[in-house]
């Protein structure tokens, strides 16, 4: 079958990949060689049982999975070996920048030491700078489904490697864990000089987005589709060119929305948002950047300006330099216009 002229685009085209949690990055196959590795027992006969469990009614119904398939990382080297795997991936698909989040309290909360995955994250991402030319930031997510003291007692243990983290995020059960509830954790890593950055709006309604945005200081939104249901919100986002990292696959996957063509990503654009794709956590949602691209131009008829505004967004939403920024805006408009 011949490709579609946008998908030879889409697959070409320099992206950056911006709501990636790593640890939703371990396919089956490796989830299952770190246990054998690690003398870890799983629930699961073989890799085919494993990606049979995969079907999701809700975020909780993943997130279970997602925390169990996590007990097998242990090691500097297993984080690493995850970490190489995504970036191999991302490079498949283009990826020229990427912004990792990681979950520190899944580990420590097994025993491991705050160190020891962000060691093994952070010799992937500069093997990956320096074999595949892919530049990363590193965001540590706090599990809002803890309460904030235990963030705070991470966010302590993370003192002495402030330098390795770019900023912080807060991901986990969204449904009654609102931004509020982290306001003076945001506030004490804003006064550490890191930028914050939020999951809302993905199960919960438009109001956590308010609160992230006012409450966290969020730089940008995960997610963040359940906008559209406040029409001032929009506005706001649009006059504040405030991102939303949207993540299709992980939405159908997670029945945040019940069919594809469903989606709300070309009225987002419509609306002027600053929207791109991400695949959240690409090994248990069915797909990599490309793949969402893909799907999301099947599925919605994605013309080429939509796709070339999306992936130009990734950039604009990055934390790259104004220079990078501009010289991966010219690469593009050099690839339109050979
Ligand atoms: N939402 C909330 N928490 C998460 C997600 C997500 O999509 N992925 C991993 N942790
Ligand atoms: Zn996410």
């Amino acid at each position: 079958m011949t490709q579609h002229p946008l998908d030879t685009l889409i697959t070409r085209l320099p992206k950056a990949e911006l709501h990636l949690h790593i640890e939703g990055s371990l396919e089956p196959e490796m989830m299952f060689a770190l246990a054998q590795r690690n003398g870890v027992s799983l629930p699961y006969a073989d890799v085919a049982a494993v990606r049979a469990a995969y079907q999701f009614d809700s975020l909780q119904s993943f997130l279970d999975l997602y925390y169990a398939g996590a007990s097998v990382l242990l090691t500097e080297q297993d984080f690493y070996d995850l970490t190489w795997a995504y970036l191999e991936k991302a490079h498949a698909d283009n990826i020229v920048h990427t912004e990792i989040f990681f979950d520190p309290q899944t580990h420590t909360a097994r025993g491991i030491d705050f160190a020891v995955p962000l060691a093994g994250i952070r010799r992937a991402l500069a093997d990956g700078e320096a074999q595949l030319g892919i530049t990363s930031k590193l965001i540590m997510c706090f599990l809002r489904h803890l309460s904030e003291a235990d963030g705070f007692a991470t966010l302590e243990q993370a003192q002495p490697y402030l330098a390795q983290i770019d900023g912080v995020g807060l991901d986990s059960s969204e449904l009654g864990h609102p931004p509020s509830k982290f306001a003076r954790l945001f506030a004490r890593c804003a006064e550490l000089g890191l930028p914050a950055v939020a999951h809302a709006g993905e199960e919960g309604p438009a109001s956590y987005i308010w609160e992230a945005l006012d409450l966290l200081k969020s730089r940008r939104i995960d997610h963040g589709v359940r906008c559209t249901e406040d029409p001032i919100l929009v506005q706001r986002l649009a006059a504040e060119r405030i991102p939303l990292t949207v993540c299709p696959l992980s939405n159908l996957k997670l029945c945040v929305v019940n069919d594809l063509a469903q989606h709300n990503l070309r009225e987002l654009l419509a609306a002027g948002l600053c929207a791109m794709v991400n695949s959240d956590d690409p090994a248990y949602f069915g797909g990599y950047l490309n793949t969402n691209l893909l799907a999301c131009r099947a599925a919605l008829n994605l013309t080429q300006n939509e796709i070339v505004q999306l992936v130009r967004n990734s950039f604009e939403a990055s934390w790259l330099s104004a220079q990078a920024k501009q010289n991966w805006q010219q690469r593009i408009t050099q690839m339109l216009n050979p």
